[in-house]
């Protein structure tokens, strides 16, 4: 028998992690033989809603669930946390500047960061969901200095599973068929969804589709999908976000083989990219650690378009740095 892994989830309490604790305890995200102790961070507004889903886990009486312990103190919900999901964050509000919601969000991100070095353990691995995620990652990481920096991730994935669900309905084929989708930059709508490189069935993808739509109403699409379902369902992406971020953390940690995935993490300079941004990349994982796909040619449409979402990023860093968030 393993020794279980420690998930700590932040916003425990809310939708998404009301769609993502059940999938986690059953085995969805580390596998069907991996025993889990769930950890939930929730803020004193948050902790009723917390326990009540801790009771259901309770009912549930999952075989590898091996514990549940709520906390609103960041110290006690990361210690000893092997994952970290950040779900928790202060999302923009209609007439809110960014200067206050990077702000509101630093007052989050720094101390989270914190705690997690000062206590999670050795082999942590964070992938952050609260908006705007690039941006309170690389706040959390940056009040971590015990932890290498690549440990610190934020979700794109489900971006790239839109990507990937839209290709599929427009090519008439199926998403077991589809490889090689990219996500670039930002998780916002200036985010950049590319089929330069993908494949339908192992042939071009712009050769299964318009390129012209493919470079037009695709990417519109995609980067406002977000805003299509809130206005079709009349409420942000829950269980597509939840799935997302429990395949992140699996691909992660079991690894991906060949096939390719998209994941914002830490810049080395790969395709231009400055330094020490937390930005989407063509990722793939392997023993543990995410690699950035190098080589891929990238034409001027994409080197715009990549540059475009970089430079929001590179907005959004300086922004914190000149509040003194990081
Ligand atoms: P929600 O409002 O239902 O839940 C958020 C929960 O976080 C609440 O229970 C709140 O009490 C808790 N919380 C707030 N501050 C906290 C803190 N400092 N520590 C611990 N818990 C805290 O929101 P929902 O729908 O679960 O979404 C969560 C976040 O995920 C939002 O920021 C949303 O914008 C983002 N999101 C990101 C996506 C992505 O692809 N990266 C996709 C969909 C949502």
């Amino acid at each position: 028998t393993k020794t279980p892994i420690t998930v700590t989830l932040t916003g425990a309490g809310g939708q998404i992690g009301y769609a993502a604790l059940f999938r986690i305890a059953a085995g969805d995200m580390l596998g069907a033989d991996q025993p889990v102790s769930l950890r939930l961070l929730e803020i004193p507004q948050g902790m009723r809603a917390a326990e009540g889903a801790a009771l259901e886990l309770t009912d549930c009486a999952f075989p590898l669930l091996a514990g549940v312990e709520i906390s609103d103190a960041p110290e006690v919900a990361f210690d000893g946390a092997n994952v970290a999901m950040l779900i928790g964050s202060r999302p923009r509000t209609a007439g809110m500047e960014r200067g206050d919601l990077l702000e509101a969000n630093g007052a989050i991100f720094g101390p989270q960061g914190r705690a997690i070095g000062a206590r999670a353990a050795d082999d942590v691995r964070v992938i952050v969901v609260g908006n705007p995620a690039n941006t309170n990652a690389l706040i959390a990481q940056q009040h971590a200095p015990e932890v290498p920096a690549e440990r610190f991730t934020a979700l794109t994935r489900l971006d790239h599973n839109r990507a990937v669900g839209l290709l599929a309905a427009e090519a008439g084929a199926g998403v077991a068929q589809i490889d090689g989708v990219t996500i670039w930059g930002n998780h916002s709508a200036t985010q950049y969804p590319d089929l330069s490189h993908a494949t339908v069935g192992g042939a071009p993808a712009l050769e299964a589709v318009d390129p012209q739509w493919a470079r037009g109403a695709y990417i519109e699409r995609v980067a406002k999908r977000g805003a299509e379902i809130i206005e079709v369902r009349g409420g942000s992406s829950v269980a597509s976000a939840a799935n997302a971020a429990i395949e992140h953390v699996r691909d992660w940690m079991l690894g991906t083989g060949e096939r390719r995935t998209s994941a914002a993490v830490v810049s080395h300079g790969e395709y231009g990219v400055p330094e020490g941004l937390i930005s989407s990349f063509p990722v793939r994982s392997e023993g543990g650690a995410w690699r950035v796909v190098e080589g891929l040619a990238v034409d001027e449409f994409s080197r715009q378009r990549i540059d475009a979402s970089v430079a929001e990023l590179v907005s959004e860093r300086d922004a914190v740095r000149q509040l003194g968030l990081i």
